[in-house]
């Protein structure tokens, strides 16, 4: 049976953050309703049905700031049109601010088994700076919430380049004491982004008057190398860029992303992947009622080469020798590549080429070079 991963965007937030520029906004009621209902016939109507769902992820926005009954409506109409794998990991992302235990407990009946809450920091001065809706102790309690409620597979965001400015003075290390409190809680997954200032947000708008509000990126990078230490030293993978998993623990979903697994996405703005060809929801709301979508291209089989290596040699899962002799590239008669192997920034064992995780920080250029 072919498989595919799902992906549902919930596009609303209670308020929005300085620095976010996601397909989300603050919107009344009668919008939500008429939103999910659209959802809901979007997944009845998908010809997609004769799938195995692996895995699904409702992502925004925010999903825990919807009414549970509208989640509920979702699973159930997912349900009825696809098979589900019996371990499909079905993740849901809250933020602190929106999540309840009732909530949470509902999820667990629903069958979703995996939590990623957005966190950003364990400070409350950064929380404010970035607009957050909840305090240090409210994420706390979110997290503490979440085990109660029954949930294991636990992740938190964490955001890099933003807590040190202050910090940079006192000599604190904000983001690492943050990664700290979080693993001591029995956070099992953690995703650390570096803070991107996106044009339009306020924080661009404040970056642009004041540079000296974020550090620069020679501290950022520093700050990233120390939690990868941090993170590594308590038994942390750190499987991608970005992201650091006890063993089993790694995103699944995202790993289908990165190995190009067939998704399909529902709502607003979500993308899809399958049998070769891309396309996209548009990120407006009248044009995605009327099913105009907003691209949709045939991706070549060069375009499938240079993906699978670039979204390979940035996770631990690395890419596979005979996947792109399949599509017609033998990377094994590059003369880079051979040197990397020589140079210890690239590791060949068996059928898999990976990127040592101490040049992930400079994976692009190494990437280019093992492009045909
Ligand atoms: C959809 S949000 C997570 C769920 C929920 N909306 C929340 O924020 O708590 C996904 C994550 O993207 C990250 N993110 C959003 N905008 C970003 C930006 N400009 N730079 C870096 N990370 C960003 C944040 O870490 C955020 O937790
Ligand atoms: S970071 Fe999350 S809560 Fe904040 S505006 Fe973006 S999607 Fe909404």
């Amino acid at each position: 049976m072919k498989k595919i991963r799902i992906y549902v965007h919930v596009p609303f937030c209670e308020s929005k953050c300085s620095y976010c520029d996601f397909a989300s906004f603050v919107c009344e009621e009668d919008l939500k309703k008429k939103y999910f209902d659209k959802l809901e016939k979007e997944i009845l109507s998908c010809p997609y049905k004769d799938r195995q769902v692996q895995s699904i992820y409702f992502g925004g926005g925010t999903p825990s700031s919807v009414e549970v009954t509208y989640i509920e409506k979702i699973m159930n109409a997912i349900n009825e049109n696809f098979v589900f794998d019996e371990n499909a990991e079905i993740t849901i992302e809250c933020n602190p601010a929106s999540e309840s235990f009732e909530k949470l407990k509902k999820y667990k009946e629903l069958g979703i088994n995996r939590i990623s809450f957005g966190v950003q920091s364990l400070n409350d001065k950064t929380l404010k700076f970035l607009n957050r809706r909840h305090t240090k102790e409210e994420a706390i309690g979110a997290i503490k919430d979440a085990k109660r409620a029954g949930f294991e597979n636990i992740s938190a965001d964490l955001m890099i380049g933003v807590s040190e400015c202050e910090v940079l003075s006192t000599g604190e290390f904000d983001l690492i004491n943050s990664a700290e409190k979080l693993v001591s809680l029995g956070v099992k997954h953690l995703s650390a982004y570096m803070l991107q200032i996106e044009e339009g947000t306020p924080l661009y708008n404040a970056y642009q008057k004041d540079k000296s509000i974020v550090p620069d990126d020679e501290y950022c990078v520093s700050i990233y190398d120390r939690l990868v230490g941090f993170l590594t030293e308590r038994g942390f993978i750190h499987y991608e860029i970005s992201n650091f998993a006890l063993p089993r623990y790694e995103c699944q979903h995202n790993l289908g992303y990165w190995k190009l697994d067939d998704y399909i996405g529902f709502g607003l703005s979500a993308h899809s992947y399958v049998d070769g060809i891309r396309f996209a929801n548009s990120r407006n709301f009248n044009d995605y009622f009327n099913g105009i979508l907003a691209s949709y291209e045939k991706i070549t089989k060069e375009q499938q080469i240079e993906e699978k290596i670039m979204l390979g040699l940035r996770c631990q899962e690395g890419v596979s020798i005979k996947d792109l002799q399949k599509l017609g590239y033998d990377i094994i008669q590059n003369p880079n590549l051979s040197k990397f192997v020589e140079q210890g920034i690239i590791n060949l064992n068996g059928d898999k080429i990976t990127l040592n995780p101490d040049f992930y920080g400079v994976s692009n250029s190494i990437i280019v070079d093992l492009l045909p």
